[in-house]
């Protein structure tokens, strides 16, 4: 969506995948879907170094809202649990330099049963969500025929855009299409909305991080090139430092979802989390791959039988981010392989830096072979500058 937002993969922290639709705050104060919640993840995206790498976004997800509009019809959320209200908690936010994004759902109710947007409401929520100084909406479409979505999706990126303010546009339509064409139409999504949800939610396991590669992989043909600046394709929130990835796969997620361009939506409890997520979250030349102004989604490139995967993402100024991951349940594996395989242009030569160790490794020719130890479930993920004169030769 053209409406100069969202240039880069948009950056942040969403409730969902953490604090789900826990509305308990009798029983569980600290983590129930209340503005203390998200007051006090704001103070840790602000201090905690979060927003200076450009973590800007703090989102609220499903059910946040009374379960009955108003006398006016208007959304409103919780008294209980939101007594400040959302314009109290904008300010707050936008007070520490971050934005906020909120949830609506185009259809009867939101997936958690809470008060949804159906077409008569679009334009009473937009104006709702833009008087409360909102930045950012995720529209679900949990409730809804196929053809209200295909009226209200549209209707709803008008219906922003006529409030004046600028808000991100996240629509999960083509997660309730199936994700794929013919019924989703990629090219209509880029003109209506800044990212879009393609399929299945994330869960707070490998195998569901797996099982999203696959199908954003299997599918890059036709997802690929759906992505740009102002556009992109979401594979879900980062579950780094929850309970479900070990080191390693943490690792993994990360680098696979910057080599895909995705949004960095952190769900995990900022106030507890360990020092070595924290360090795979705050990468700094992680975060400047994945926010590279060309905006080009990756792609994976090699698929070893011995069960290596390479994944390649081109960068602004000719370089490039490698990925090497291993599906191999047994042992760190030593993957040889060279640039020409990798199709890299012939005669070049390249300053190698590894993204997770941030060292610069070297100088490495298209020609040369090179070796890299990847452990079980994990990556091994390089930076790529081209060098102006072929130097020393390639040391392992
Ligand atoms: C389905 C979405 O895909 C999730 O990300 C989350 O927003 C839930 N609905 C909320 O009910």
């Amino acid at each position: 969506l053209e409406n100069g937002l969202a240039r880069t993969p948009p950056m942040g922290w969403m409730s969902w995948e953490r604090f789900r639709c826990n509305v308990d705050c009798q029983a569980d104060p600290h983590n129930c879907i209340s503005e203390q919640l998200f007051l006090e993840m704001a103070d840790r995206l602000a201090e905690d170094g979060w927003r200076d790498l450009g973590y800007e976004y703090i989102n609220i997800d499903d059910c946040w809202s009374a379960k009955q509009r108003d006398a006016a019809g208007q959304l409103v959320p919780d008294p209980k649990r939101f007594p400040s209200g959302i314009k109290a908690l904008a300010d707050y936010v936008h007070a520490r330099g971050l934005k906020l994004g909120i949830y609506g759902d185009l259809g009867i109710f939101t997936c958690g049963g809470y008060p949804g947007t159906m077409l008569e409401h679009v334009k009473q929520d937009a104006q709702t969500f833009a008087a409360w100084g909102v930045d950012m909406l995720k529209l679900d479409g949990c409730y809804s025929s196929a053809e209200e979505q295909a009226k209200g999706y549209p209707e709803m990126a008008r219906a922003l855009n006529a409030t004046g303010r600028p808000i991100v546009y996240s629509c999960s339509w083509p997660a309730y299409q199936g994700g794929l064409p013919p019924k989703v139409n990629y090219t209509l999504l880029a003109e209506i909305c800044n990212l879009w949800r393609n399929w299945d939610d994330i869960q707070d396991s490998w195998d569901s991080v797996l099982s999203i590669v696959d199908w954003f992989f299997t599918n890059q043909d036709v997802l690929q090139p759906a992505a740009g600046p102002g556009h992109w394709n979401d594979p879900d929130m980062l579950i780094i430092g929850n309970f479900g990835l070990s080191y390693e796969q943490s690792r993994s997620q990360m680098a696979l979802w910057t080599v895909m361009a995705a949004p960095l939506l952190m769900s995990t409890d900022l106030r507890t989390i360990s020092p070595s997520a924290k360090e795979i979250l705050q990468n700094r030349l992680m975060i400047q791959i994945n926010q590279d102004p060309l905006g080009i989604q990756g792609r994976r490139i090699v698929k070893e039988k011995s069960h290596i995967e390479v994944f390649l993402r081109p960068l602004s100024q000719a370089a490039s981010a490698l990925v090497f991951f291993s599906r191999r349940t047994d042992m760190p594996f030593r993957y040889t392989t060279s640039l020409a395989k990798l199709h890299f242009p012939e005669d070049a030569v390249y300053e190698v830096q590894d993204v997770y160790v941030g060292k610069i490794i070297g100088a490495l020719k298209t020609a040369d072979n090179f070796s890299v130890v990847i452990n079980p479930s994990g990556v091994v993920m390089w930076y790529l500058r081209p060098m102006a004169l072929p130097v020393q030769p390639w040391h392992v």
